[in-house]
């Protein structure tokens, strides 16, 4: 089966012993009909010389950031703009670090800049080089901005360890490689969401407003994308990029949150409210900054409109999913939201003293719809955001039901 016929991979090849793993890697890319380019970092040579991956791909192996040859033939811009794919396996810590900072001071982490392409890391390591909450954030981060981690696996180690940061086996990675391009589960799908929290001013400089990072949202932005969706995010205000592909409509209040998804409701299939929007806003904004003249002062606040229930009222309404931040009886809370805004689907989380939801990378979920229910395991918020929209896209297809 030739199923990456026409592909263009572009597989990047870090220092460290899996490799030699990569050159079986190269093999079965090639097997399978891809048009397979390398590119090793310096220190990768230590472990496997460049002409191994070139008699297996066929072609010449890129290395230095300046070599006048190679750029003659492709220069570093169009090489990343050449892939359909940039995986690099394996991915060392250092590789991982440099790349999450942003550096180039290398041809491979040029081209992990430069490229708009998807990209993929295969994490190899020691394990407790994998589990230092340096690696842990790093990768954090780069998934948070779309880049795709895949593995590691676990198991025994050439340093003789044992436990997470084996690369992935090669086949597994042919795997995951074909995967991304079969057709996405939502393909051509319009799905809107709100992310982040809002802000309701009370005066020019100050304002009410919530814990929420938007962190959720985007992340099943991401996801909705990976997926095939075309993405309208409607986002409060956070310290986070919109991912690429997703057309971003930055608000601030509830009232804007909801005149903007008012505006896109009607051409959207699916509706996700995971916005943490303020339930009330101050009902008379003073035009000048309040000063402290008083003892007490107290503020008179009036309901906002219910962006997702609004949604759901309508004629010709999307399939529409809410979010339930509990504290306690969170099934008991989650079913009367399901029912009572006219919810298809509801995604409930604890909220409080633990360490999920808001404000962290990690999150757990319990799903419920009309008849139906599934938990999402504590994980880190884009694989937890995958699991959802893959539940979403099986109800709203009906494969699940
Ligand atoms: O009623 P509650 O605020 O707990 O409901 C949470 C769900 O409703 C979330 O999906 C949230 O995005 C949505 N919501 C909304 N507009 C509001 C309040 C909540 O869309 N004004």
């Amino acid at each position: 089966m030739q199923a990456l016929i026409n592909r263009k991979i572009l597989l990047g090849v870090t220092g460290g012993i899996a490799a030699y793993k990569s050159a079986e890697l190269v093999r079965l890319l090639v097997k399978a009909g891809a048009e397979v380019r390398v590119v090793m970092t310096p220190s990768a040579q230590e472990f496997v010389q460049p002409l191994t991956y070139q008699a297996l791909s066929g072609h010449r192996v890129y290395i230095d950031l300046f070599d006048a040859e190679a750029e003659s033939a492709m220069d570093h811009i169009e090489l990343a703009r050449w892939c359909d794919l940039l995986l690099v396996a394996p991915a060392s810590a250092d590789f991982i670090g440099k790349m999450c900072a942003g550096y180039a001071d290398n041809l491979l982490l040029t081209l992990c800049l430069a490229s708009k392409r998807p990209v993929a890391v295969a994490p190899a390591m020691n394990q407790q080089m994998f589990a230092n909450p340096a690696t842990q954030d790093n990768l954090n981060q780069l998934a948070g901005r779309g880049v795709m981690v895949w593995g590691p696996a676990a198991g025994e180690q050439a340093c003789g360890d044992v436990g997470p940061g084996r690369m992935l086996e090669p086949g597994q990675l042919l795997d995951n490689v074909v995967l991304q391009f079969a057709p996405g589960k939502l393909q051509g799908v319009k799905l809107l969401l709100t992310a982040g929290p809002t802000r309701e001013a009370i005066d020019p400089v100050r304002y009410i407003s919530n814990r929420s990072s938007g962190k959720m949202g985007y992340a099943l932005a991401q996801a909705a994308l990976q997926a095939g969706a075309e993405v309208t995010l409607v986002s409060g205000p956070v310290s986070l990029n919109a991912p690429t592909g997703a057309e971003l409509v930055a608000v601030e209040s509830a009232q804007q949150m909801y005149e903007a998804v008012m505006q896109h409701a009607s051409q959207a299939d699916i509706f996700i409210g995971c916005a943490a929007v303020s339930d009330y806003r101050v009902d008379q904004v003073a035009a000048n900054k309040i000063k402290k003249s008083t003892a007490t002062m107290s503020l008179e606040l009036t309901l906002n409109v219910d962006i997702l229930a609004a949604v759901s009222g309508l004629d010709n309404r999307p399939f529409c999913v809410g979010f339930a931040a509990e504290t306690q009886d969170l099934e008991k809370y989650a079913l009367a939201k399901l029912e009572h805004k006219n919810l298809d689907m509801i995604a409930a989380n604890r909220v409080g003293n633990n360490d999920s939801g808001f404000e962290t990378d990690f999150n757990q979920l319990e799903v419920f719809w009309r008849d139906g229910h599934s938990s999402i395991e504590r994980g880190s918020k884009s694989g937890v955001a995958k699991q959802l929209i893959d539940l979403i896209a099986e109800r709203y297809t009906g494969a699940g039901s």
